[in-house]
């Protein structure tokens, strides 16, 4: 297996800005797995069947429009509790994390069931509301009308629902180094978690 990061924590956390940064800093290839998850809520939503659509997912899928949006995501995290759904996207996971140049893969159980063999693993986290009040500037300024409580309701219940479903529940695993970002700044964040893999690579 090549050089792979596993970075796993709940929506919202600075997941995919800290992978982003991390990926570019060691020029690793970057894969945000939500939108595996998210590709085939948004076709559970156009009447597909949730299975059929993970088993027939393809690179393309991932680069269509509206995979953003609260729907698609509470989408994406029913769709996510369904272990044949889970099943039909490991090999994608594991392919991208195996390419050869090194990987950064970031979802909810890459460290724990996608990658468990990663050289560096990081669960970044955050208080809901400190995530509530990120994901809430985002809609806004992307121009979608919505008010904090509902944000902040929408944050709990897919917290609840990642955390408690029976396979592959989002939780760190053992050997992951948890950064907690609600008081810390995006370079911080980024620097610590830089840090970490720095370490991994010896
Ligand atoms: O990271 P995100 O918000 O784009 O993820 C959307 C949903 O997909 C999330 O609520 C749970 C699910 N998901 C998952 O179960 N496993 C992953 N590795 C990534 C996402």
């Amino acid at each position: 297996m090549s050089f792979t990061v596993a970075i796993d924590g709940p929506a919202a956390a600075g997941k995919g800005t800290i992978s982003k940064a991390v990926a570019a800093h060691f020029g690793f290839a970057h894969l945000d797995t939500g939108l595996l998850y998210r590709a085939v809520g948004k076709r559970l939503l156009s009447g597909e069947d949730a299975v059929l659509a993970a088993k027939d997912l393809r690179a393309e899928d991932l680069d269509v429009d509206g995979l953003r949006t609260p729907e698609v995501a509470q989408a994406a995290s029913r769709v996510a509790v369904e272990p044949e759904v889970r099943q039909a996207l490991v090999d994608f996971q594991r392919a991208f994390a195996a390419r050869s140049g090194g990987a950064v893969l970031d979802g909810r159980d890459i460290g724990t069931v996608i990658c468990p063999e990663a050289h560096a693993k990081l669960f970044v986290t955050a208080s809901a509301e400190v995530r509530a009040e990120r994901r809430f500037k985002e809609l806004t300024e992307g121009g979608l009308e919505t008010d904090f409580d509902t944000v902040l309701a929408d944050v709990k219940a897919r917290d609840e629902r990642d955390q408690s479903r029976a396979t592959a529940p989002l939780k760190p695993a053992d050997d992951a180094v948890t950064i907690d970002t609600s008081g810390l700044s995006i370079e911080a964040a980024i620097a610590a978690a830089v840090a970490v893999v720095q370490k991994a690579r010896g």
